[in-house]
């Protein structure tokens, strides 16, 4: 989603701007803008539709000390020069903004009157006239957006540069993440560090409210209260080796093929000889565990299916679990019952549904919030009682791969956690946990077994290349997977692709099934099997191709309505991980035999940032 870089120093900062977005554009944008104070003291702008590379090209000459960038992913107009960041206010004064501001209407309306041209469609553009008002009253660029801020409703990250204060770059963030890095005689902004890499280690957070004033030398932050205030200097742990693509045509593939690595380092010093350890996950885990008599999970995309299948371990473990999308959670009347634990689940940590659904959770009597997320420096981590971290690196692909196979792995070892203190006393080892937590030391093992099937995975993918539609079937906690494949497919080859229930398929689907309709099935041998292999039949009868990932004893093979790859035998509760790698190679050579843009579908963005 939308990206912010700024930057002050003595020398051009023009490239610093521009390796800045490029660092960005895993989030999805679809637009690129550089705003630059130039040596004659006036604001060169640069915007471009597409690729940062575009805006590259036309940045030819542009330099300067200060200046503001950004990556747009559009909410408010569509993707267009004229609506990309920055906006000026008759180039004086250049704003980047991240979020949406709710009351743009009203400020639009009081603006045009003052006289003010609108030259884009966007929500932002009221921003930057309102600050140039405030300037044009006497106030100075700090103040002015002080007051602009004041009356602003709605979410804000923003970077402001001012013609007439070569020597400040403004920044400002309620309720979208910005941070300062700290350079050697120069500063910068950004809204995610890894935009920062090459020029700054040390960095500050910005809380919501703040607003922080940066020169060359200087960074001076203020709360909503317009109170000086302090804070902290934190060290960025990210490093160029894990953005490099080490040879993968995409970070898709790399990420896929990572997961033995990720999981292992999310299984590091976390489990026992025969057990899952819960020092590990702080000094607050244990009573927090203690207190949770059920959990209720909040989430969106990719992470909530991991929570959808998560619910299936815990009330199998005899645990009540709710799960529930973000987004519809925040906006409906809740009943929660003592002793519920609040999870959120998050790659990025900045999801704003997730965010605003953690936040309105603290009101409503909830015994505590942990979170699972695979970023340290995020706000979601930074608002949780309790984080248990998946360390799968950083995921630069928009589709998730790596960071789902490290969530269900982290809510599997809360699950068996607090599956002790329901079968036992909380501190002794059983049969079965010990079984979990010798297949769980397998997994990664067992992924690379998986990594293998590539090739035919490969001739599985032909089938798919010119087909519109395709239907995911599995059951119980192999039902999420088959959504989390079928997501995979629709998000990178954009092929229609739903996901039911096998049980369901009588109430509906069966009437969509002919040869152009694929069906593919997530087959383990579990209790479920029998009943999977009658809707699998039921298809059959129909007409319909069946491409099949199924347990090399289930009995089912390849014939001419078939195709089945064969996967070795696994752990009931492991299974789910590991089917769902095959479903992500399948997707990902899809994409590739489509010529679709991989890594950054279209339309869509890494980090959701907006409502
Ligand atoms: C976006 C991403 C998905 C991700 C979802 C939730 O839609 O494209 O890959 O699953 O956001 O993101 P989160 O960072 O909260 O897990």
């Amino acid at each position: 989603m939308c990206g912010i870089v700024g930057a002050i120093a003595q020398r051009n900062i023009t490239p610093v701007l521009i390796d800045g977005l490029k660092r960005l554009e895993y989030r999805g944008y679809d637009s690129a803008g550089i705003a630059v104070v130039d040596a004659e003291q006036a604001l060169d702008l640069r915007r471009s539709v597409g690729r940062v590379a575009s805006l590259e090209q036309i940045c030819d000459g542009v330099e300067g000390h200060l200046g503001v960038a950004h990556t747009r992913w559009a909410t408010h107009g569509r993707p267009a020069e004229h609506n990309a960041h920055p906006h000026t206010s008759s180039f004086q004064v250049a704003v980047v903004h991240n979020g949406i501001i709710e009351n743009h209407h009203e400020l639009r309306e009081a603006q045009k009157q003052q006289g003010f041209v609108f030259s884009s469609e966007t929500d932002t553009e009221v921003i930057v006239h309102q600050i140039d008002w405030h300037m044009q009253q006497g106030k100075n660029l700090l103040a002015a957006v002080q007051a602009t801020v004041g009356e602003l409703k709605g979410a804000y990250g923003l970077g402001v540069v001012s013609k007439q204060e070569t020597d400040v770059l403004i920044a400002a963030r309620s309720g979208s993440p910005l941070l300062v890095g700290l350079g050697e005689n120069e500063n910068f902004i950004a809204s995610d560090m890894s935009a920062l890499i090459p020029v700054a280690k040390k960095y500050m957070v910005l809380e919501d409210g703040d607003i922080a004033r940066v020169t060359t030398d200087k960074v001076e932050i203020f709360d909503a209260n317009g109170q000086a205030v302090q804070r902290d200097i934190r060290i960025s742990t990210l490093s160029d080796d894990e953005i490099e693509l080490g040879g993968y045509a995409h970070y898709m593939k790399k990420e896929i093929h990572e997961q033995t690595r990720a999981i292992t380092e999310t299984l590091e010093g976390r489990l026992g000889a025969d057990s899952v350890l819960e020092l590990p996950f702080g000094d607050e885990a244990r009573d927090i565990f203690d207190a949770a008599k059920q959990i209720k999970i909040i989430a969106c995309g990719t992470s909530f299916y991991a929570a959808s299948v998560a619910r299936y371990w815990f009330e199998e473990f005899g645990i009540r679990c709710d799960v529930e999308i973000a987004s519809e959670y925040r906006y409906r009347k809740h009943v929660v019952d003592p002793g519920t634990l609040f999870v959120t689940i998050s790659q990025s940590g900045e999801t704003l549904d997730t965010m605003a659904a953690l936040d309105m959770a603290k009101g409503l009597g909830y015994t505590n919030t942990l979170c699972i997320c695979n970023v340290a420096e995020s706000s979601l981590v930074r608002a949780s009682d309790l984080t248990i971290f998946t360390h799968a690196g950083r995921e630069i692909g928009v589709a998730s791969t790596k960071a789902f196979t490290t969530q269900l792995v982290v809510l599997l070892m809360l699950a068996i956690c607090l599956r002790r203190r329901r079968v036992g006393d909380g501190q002794t080892i059983d049969d079965m946990e010990r079984e979990i937590v010798q297949e769980l030391r397998s997994l990664p093992q067992q992924i690379e077994n998986v990594l293998d099937l590539e090739n035919d995975i490969i001739a599985m993918a032909k089938h798919f290349t010119h087909k519109h539609h395709a239907l995911f079937l599995g059951r119980g906690a192999h039902f999420p997977i088959a959504m989390e494949g079928a997501l995979k497919l629709k998000e990178i080859s954009y092929i229609h692709a739903e996901a039911y229930a096998a049980g369901e398929l009588k109430h509906g689907p069966l009437a969509l099934i002919d040869e152009d309709m694929p069906v593919v099935a997530v087959a383990p041998n579990n209790e479920l099997l029998e009943k999977l292999k009658s809707n699998l039949e039921e298809v059959r009868a129909r007409g319909g191709k069946l491409f099949v990932f199924a347990d090399q004893h289930s009995g089912l093979t390849s014939d001419e309505e078939a195709m089945v790859l064969e996967v070795a035998p696994v752990n009931n509760y492991i299974a789910p991980i590991l089917y769902v790698v095959p479903l992500q190679l399948l997707s990902y050579h899809v994409a590739l035999n489509k010529g679709t843009d991989i890594d950054k579908p279209r339309n869509l963005a890494k980090s959701v940032t907006v409502e």
